[in-house]
């Protein structure tokens, strides 16, 4: 590969969720020596990159991306040296680290927050958004009628007063005014100081949020029950926000060789995506969407039944093409099936009972695609999602637990969202990395404060089983990653030409990556069905296969359950 590639050309990347991933103090929350007491494990995975999700001191209302000092390291975790140590030890290794940056609100307990509330004339107040509430009647109203992330009110009154504040999460993270310069200067500031310590730079929360609205007039979209409308618009991807990006790379990322994702969720199309992370014009260098983590009708799917929910592959495969098509050679490309918001990949397109090949399919399929990929703790080894009862099992979740009130009022009953939950929880991805075959699978010698462990760490989704078996899902993603790694198989997938495979086969997701001589090819079936796939190449080397024999008659692959190879030609 050129020398001028960023050092993300040839990475890949791993995301951890740190409370659950390694406690090593017993006390059942994972920290940061648990990490480093984890990074052999990595480097032996082949990983080279690691996101880390909020690490910062924080009352955990939204398990820290409520943050309440950034500039502390949340004691649960560990200490700031522990940090510094885990910077450090990663970098002996060959792994870079990014860390999470939240940076459209605070914890309602942040100094800044707390001040703002206190004195209405300081200057915190203006980092802020409150605004009088709407007077009807003797009622005293929400300034507007917008809807959050987290089926409440965007709007909080502060007691006392005809105050609110905006939150567009829960209430207990206001969103901060990114057009206030000196809120911005502080935000900066925080950023230097990571960068400084050697951090290699930032997964970028909510990213998409930071410009709001500001008529602050009501949404014209339908309202709920209680008059709320739910219309992200009014706070997503909104002009002024770029302007604040050039900014944050003029002032502090272009000073520094780091990496930046911005996380732009659902709503952005590619050509969007173009404004923030061009290569030539843009602040940032990648944005994650969310448009690969729900092609099977699950998001929102409370109406349906378990066999509505089915993975639309073409649809799939369109999103993948033409994110492609817009973004190639022009914009870096981040790509997940997975992280700490969505259900488990296996549950989601895969299958438990196929669970070894569906996991092998997946993690072919994604190192393979375009761009960097991220798998996300526990894929490597098949974690599939919980199987829960009762709705307050899932309350860990702010979310989850605001969605089931408003869900209860609105009349479904608990079986209902215990299903969608058991489905589309966050929840599903956050329960304690499976480690070994002993209490608590190895993950805390206590049971663990956060989610409990799956108990399927005891059929073998845990890490020391998986290691000595050579056909396990651990040895395939080692054995993957190291492919993917290798210099020309980076430089043909960053460089060379991407093209759908047999775009309109309804139950196959196939892509070929080509450049001058070289030319891989992927194909993975994502049904548990047999299927067929017709293949008119000649195979120099079959780099990735899960299964034992190849059944392949007339130029047709006989493709059993979840089937996948990746075919050099
Ligand atoms: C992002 C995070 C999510 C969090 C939200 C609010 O979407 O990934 O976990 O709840 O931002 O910070």
């Amino acid at each position: 590969m050129g020398n001028a590639e960023p050092f993300w050309a040839d990475s890949v990347g791993y995301i951890i969720y740190p409370s659950t991933f390694k406690d090593s103090n017993g006390d059942g929350v994972g920290d940061i020596p648990g990490i480093i007491s984890k990074l052999d494990y990595l480097a032996e995975l082949g990983v080279n990159l690691l996101w880390i999700c909020p690490l910062f001191a924080s009352p955990m209302d939204d398990n820290g991306y409520d943050v309440s000092d950034y500039y502390q390291i949340n004691p649960q975790y560990g200490t700031n040296e522990d940090f510094k140590n885990l910077v450090e030890q990663a970098h002996q290794r060959g792994i870079r680290i990014i860390i999470d940056f939240v940076l459209n609100h605070t914890s309602d307990e942040h100094p800044w927050f707390q001040k703002a509330l206190q004195d209405p004339s300081s200057k915190e107040r203006g980092y802020y958004f409150f605004r009088k509430g709407k007077k009807e009647g003797d009622k005293l109203l929400p300034p507007n009628n917008w809807k959050g992330f987290f089926s409440t009110s965007a709007w909080k009154q502060v007691e006392g007063t005809d105050d609110f504040y905006l939150h567009i999460f829960s209430e207990k993270m206001p969103d901060v005014d990114w057009s206030n310069p000196e809120l911005r200067q502080r935000y900066y500031e925080i950023a230097r100081h990571y960068l400084d310590m050697g951090v290699d730079g930032f997964r970028l929360d909510a990213l998409a949020h930071l410009a709001k609205d500001t008529s602050f007039a009501d949404s014209p979209l339908p309202v709920d029950e209680k008059g709320f409308a739910y219309d992200p618009s009014r706070f997503s991807n909104r002009e002024e926000l770029y302007g604040y990006l050039d900014e944050f790379k003029r002032e502090v990322l272009s000073h520094y060789p780091c990496l930046t994702v911005g996380e732009v969720g659902g709503g952005v199309s590619p050509e969007e995506a173009l404004r923030y992370c061009d290569r030539e014009n843009g602040s940032i260098n990648m944005v994650f969407n969310f448009d690969t983590a729900w092609c099977n009708g699950a998001y929102g799917s409370i109406d349906k039944k378990q066999e509505d929910i089915r993975t639309d592959v073409i649809a799939m495969k369109d999103s993948l093409e033409r994110w492609w098509r817009v973004c190639h050679q022009k914009a870096d490309m981040p790509f997940y099936w997975c992280n700490h918001d969505h259900p488990r990949v296996l549950s989601q397109y895969g299958s438990v009972e196929y669970r070894a090949e569906s996991a092998k399919a997946l993690l072919a399929a994604g190192l393979f695609l375009y761009g960097t990929p991220f798998i996300y703790n526990g894929e490597e080894i098949g974690m599939s999602n919980v199987n829960f009862s009762k709705p307050e099992e899932f309350f860990s979740d702010v979310g989850n637990k605001n969605e089931t009130g408003y869900l209860r009022a609105r009349g479904y009953s608990d079986e209902q969202i215990v299903a969608y939950l058991n489905r589309c929880s966050r929840i599903n991805a956050r329960t304690p990395m499976q480690w070994d075959n002993v209490d608590y699978a190895g993950f805390s010698s206590v049971p663990p404060k956060t989610d409990p462990v799956n108990p399927n760490y005891k059929e073998g989704v845990n890490v020391q089983q998986q290691m000595s078996d050579p056909w396990s899902i651990l040895n395939f993603a080692q054995y993957a990653i190291l492919k993917r790694r290798e210099p020309w198989v980076s430089d043909l997938i960053r460089n060379g030409t991407f093209t759908i495979v047999d775009h309109n086969h309804p139950d196959v997701l196939s892509y070929m990556h080509e450049k001058g001589d070289d030319k891989l090819i992927l194909i993975a079936s994502m049904r548990p069905y047999v299927t067929y796939f017709s293949f008119y190449w000649m195979p120099k080397d079959v780099i990735l296969h899960n299964y034992g024999d190849v059944l392949l008659i007339d130029h047709v692959f006989t493709l059993r359950p979840f089937e996948c190879f990746l075919l050099a030609i």
